[in-house]
């Protein structure tokens, strides 16, 4: 007479349990690339594409979401001129490999990850200093006082800690600013943490805090 098993001492259904979790998990993280990929692409869901560079970039609190959000605003010329997609996407690239090239990484911080001497680089181009960088430089626009500091910041320090001349060539700043331009655009879920209370803060007359 055959013996009557629980269930839970049975091999076969352990084994046919390891095989049903394990397909389960497969199909989920092939799921979850896909959706990665949708978010994370160039032009998807929170990567704006490169011409968006043509636009006034802000940083508003949202109250649905709890944290601040990039709102892309209207078109404003970027270092005096429209920038096609094809232009667009080439400076941006060259950005990136400036940023690959020069380091940055060394003592920054990009989207949170790097060096932590210096300030995360995420939102930088919204950083209200620009605006007194702007006055103290005699430069017309945001991303002409960014250049200027890029390729000298022993010029222009505005914190104790200071950033060495990287011998940034004209061209090297220019696409690097493009490429934290960019980079202010991306919705990253709000971080870094309270930047526009530091941005009130620092125009209430206090110091800015990264
Ligand atoms: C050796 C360390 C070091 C390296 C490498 C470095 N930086 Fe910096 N950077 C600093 C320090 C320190 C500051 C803060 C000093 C200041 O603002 O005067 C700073 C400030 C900045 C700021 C101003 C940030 C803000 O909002 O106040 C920008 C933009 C910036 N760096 C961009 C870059 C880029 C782009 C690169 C790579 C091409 C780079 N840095 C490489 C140390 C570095």
């Amino acid at each position: 007479m055959a013996k009557s098993h629980s269930v839970w001492t049975s091999i076969r259904f352990w084994r046919q349990s390891a095989a049903w979790v394990t397909g389960f998990a497969v199909v989920l993280l092939i799921l979850l690339t896909f959706d990665t990929m949708r978010q994370i692409k160039m032009g998807g869901k929170r990567v704006p594409a490169p011409t968006v560079i043509n636009h006034h970039i802000d940083y508003k609190y949202s109250k649905k979401r709890g944290h601040e959000v990039p709102v892309i605003g209207k078109k404003e010329l970027f270092f005096g001129k429209e920038w096609s997609p094809k232009e667009a996407a080439a400076l941006l690239h060259k950005g990136k490999l400036t940023e690959q090239a020069k380091n940055c990484m060394d003592c920054h911080t990009l989207l949170g990850n790097g060096a932590y001497y210096a300030p995360d680089l995420t939102k930088a181009w919204l950083d209200p200093k620009w605006k007194d960088m702007q006055a103290m430089i005699g430069a017309k626009t945001r991303e002409e006082a960014m250049a200027k500091f890029l390729q000298h910041p022993e010029m222009y320090p505005t914190h104790e800690r200071r950033m060495p001349n990287l011998h940034i060539t004209p061209e090297e700043a220019k696409a690097l600013v493009a490429f934290l331009k960019h980079m202010s655009s991306i919705d990253t879920n709000g971080f870094p943490r309270g930047f526009s209370k530091t941005v009130k803060d620092f125009e209430a007359g206090g110091t800015y805090a990264h």
